[in-house]
């Protein structure tokens, strides 16, 4: 399973960590940056990872920031993106069981390390429930669809 990642500087050393953890665990990652801590956008590596998942060449994306906030508010802006802030393994459980997010964003700087690997050992090992949670994500998917008037 590819897992594709990014972050900004504030989740720059955790990202790395992180890369490393899924390694480690097995995981083949897709690393798109940035390579260093210095200080850079975060929609721009929100932007490269969703459109990664989105296009099909991973099945998982993982973004760190200071918050992981940005980063979701970020990817949802990519079409086909279901991004969850998770900051508690039940949240990235619930992410997938009843949203079937495709994409988890943590937090640098309010989560620690060993919490945000449980997290997404959590994330990536939950399966989407379906069920009457499938015709939710279904309208979900359907707001794509809408402009403002
Ligand atoms: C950067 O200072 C910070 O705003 C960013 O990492 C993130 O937390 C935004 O949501």
């Amino acid at each position: 399973m590819i897992i594709s990642m990014g972050s900004d500087h504030a989740g720059f050393e955790q990202k790395q960590q992180l890369v490393d953890y899924l390694r480690g665990e097995g995981y083949e990652v897709a690393d798109l940056g940035p390579f260093s801590a210095d200080r850079v956008d975060y929609p721009d590596y929100a932007a490269k990872v969703a459109q990664h998942v989105a296009e099909g060449k991973s099945r998982f994306g993982v973004l760190v920031c200071g918050t992981g906030i940005g980063m979701a508010i970020a990817a949802n802006k990519i079409h086909g993106i279901r991004a969850a802030n998770a900051i508690n393994v039940e949240f990235a459980k619930l992410a997938r069981g009843h949203n079937d997010a495709n994409m988890i964003t943590l937090s640098g700087r309010y989560v620690d390390l060993e919490t945000n690997e449980k997290i997404l050992d959590a994330f990536l090992t939950a399966e989407f429930e379906g069920g009457r949670h499938a015709q939710r994500v279904e309208k979900i998917m359907l707001l794509e669809e809408c402009t403002a008037e």
